[in-house]
């Protein structure tokens, strides 16, 4: 295969989850070692890849309007080439390129490496999808980050084994593999090299993790990455209940840069929904798990993922669902109303409840939450916190912002050559989705 010209434009739009943006980034990685450069202007790519998400049905539908939307640009273009990755392309194949006249390839979420072949391909007219699963292993390869930023994301573990009753991603990611800890360690610590100050371990169940080779676990993962000393603050994302285990807790307690927060989807609220989920715990064990991790890391801030209108779910199931947010005291919450996915259990079951009241009862969830964080936020008021500062803040002139240990965002007033560093803030406002404060203490200007 003949190296491409140099510098053609790629641009690639990133729908979905953290590992999607993760695998955007190798991609682009890939692609660079071809002659693409990234860019954001999607009018002058030589190349337009979608990395897709298939997690509600929403999600999907703004690939097919995405792509719909792309039909007169090829017209214009008719060199221009157009790929779909991620988990819609895992899940509809080569049905897209028969549905999709101006699409040339479509790659699954195990191939991100075979992408230049299919490019080569796509190139000399032949259309190709790619998406086999079980069969191949893991994407290791080389570190093939494109562009490292103050917070890098690293994935861990691909797929997942839990086929939780609603959920596709088991069928587009397949089942789980871990990588191995030494490309991990390797990766991050280029990211560490190229500048990064906080990493997020990725994975669908991250406290699953295994390495393949010698079987160390999630905890033990943590405390290699955190001997790399210049990665200041290490997060994680997703961690299941049910396999939220004590020495997670412990090195959330013990470890110094592994930071004060964890996202624990609860998803249910009642224990007969839960059950109906296939999630593997109940209303108490989930309780009794949030209560000793408190007792462990008591300036924890808890996170978590919400289904609303799940098949056969009543108005009392409902009730519980609101009632372990407040049990909880979760900082923040995602919330979504449930959605069929194609193959999944959940799909083939009766009683679906009208979007209406899908609609009507998430509305009363998330007003519950913005209460509940907006309370716990006001209560943070008068403390000082230690911030990784990212840079100027949006909204607000003069502002910075960053992060808090606990990943609450922070906006205080500081000059720009701050960014990077770790500063103390002591906290003057809680807002729903923010803090705001002052360096501390005042007079050393940081
Ligand atoms: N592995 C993670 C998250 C996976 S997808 C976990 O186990 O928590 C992210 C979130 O999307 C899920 O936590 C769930 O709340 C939501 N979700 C997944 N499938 C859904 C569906 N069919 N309808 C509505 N929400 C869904
Ligand atoms: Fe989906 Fe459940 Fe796996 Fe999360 S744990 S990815 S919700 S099947
Ligand atoms: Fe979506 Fe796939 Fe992530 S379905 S949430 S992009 S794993």
């Amino acid at each position: 295969m003949s190296k491409a010209d140099p510098c053609k434009n790629l641009h690639i739009t990133t729908f979905g989850c953290q590992m999607n943006v993760y695998d955007s980034e190798r991609l682009a990685g890939l692609l660079s070692a071809q002659g693409y450069r990234r860019v954001e202007d999607i009018n002058s790519a030589d190349l337009i890849i979608l990395n897709t998400c298939s997690v509600r049905q929403r999600a999907e539908h703004k690939v097919y309007s995405f792509l719909g939307g792309l039909k007169e640009l090829k017209k214009d273009k008719p060199r221009l080439l157009i790929g779909v990755g991620g988990c819609v392309a895992q899940q509809e194949g080569k049905r897209l390129l028969e549905d999709i006249p101006h699409l040339d390839f479509v790659f699954g979420t195990r191939v991100l490496e075979r992408v230049p072949e299919l490019l080569a391909d796509a190139a000399a007219g032949r259309r190709r999808a790619l998406t086999p699963l079980e069969e191949v292993q893991s994407v290791p390869g080389p570190l093939l980050l494109a562009r490292p930023g103050l917070k890098s994301l690293v994935t861990v573990m691909h797929g997942c084994n839990n086929f939780c009753a609603y959920c596709v991603v088991p069928y587009v990611r397949g089942r789980e593999r871990s990588r191995p800890a030494e490309d991990v360690l390797q990766e991050v610590a280029a990211l560490a090299e190229a500048g990064a100050k906080e990493v997020t371990l990725l994975g669908q169940n991250v406290n699953s993790y295994r390495d393949p080779a010698t079987g160390l676990d999630f905890p033990g993962l943590l405390a290699r990455v955190a001997e790399l000393e210049s990665v200041l603050r290490i997060r994680f994302t997703t961690s299941h209940p049910k396999d939220l285990s004590p020495g997670l807790m412990e090195a959330m307690a013990g470890i110094p840069h592994v930071m004060e927060e964890l996202h624990l989807p609860v998803q249910a609220g009642s224990d007969r929904v839960l059950k109906a989920m296939n999630r593997g715990y109940t209303r108490a064990q989930y309780l009794g798990k949030v209560a000793e991790l408190k007792k462990r890391v008591p300036s924890v801030a808890l996170g978590s993922d919400m289904i609303v209108g799940f098949p056969g779910e009543t108005e009392e199931d409902f009730q519980q669902s609101l009632s372990i947010l407040r049990a909880v005291g979760y900082d923040y919450l995602y919330s979504f109303k449930y959605s069929d996915r194609p193959f999944t259990k959940a799909s083939r079951l009766a009683d679906k409840l009208p979007d209406t009241v899908k609609a009507e009862r998430l509305g009363r969830l998330q007003a519950l939450q913005r209460e509940i964080s907006l309370a716990l936020h006001k209560e943070l008021v008068g403390q000082v916190e230690e911030v990784l500062v990212e840079g100027p803040a949006k909204k607000g002139e003069g502002l910075m912002t960053g992060r808090s240990r606990a990943g609450r965002a922070v906006n205080f007033p500081g000059p720009l050559d701050l960014t990077g560093r770790l500063v103390k803030v002591i906290i003057k406002e809680g807002h729903v989705n923010s803090l705001k404060g002052r360096l501390w203490p005042p007079d050393e200007g940081e």
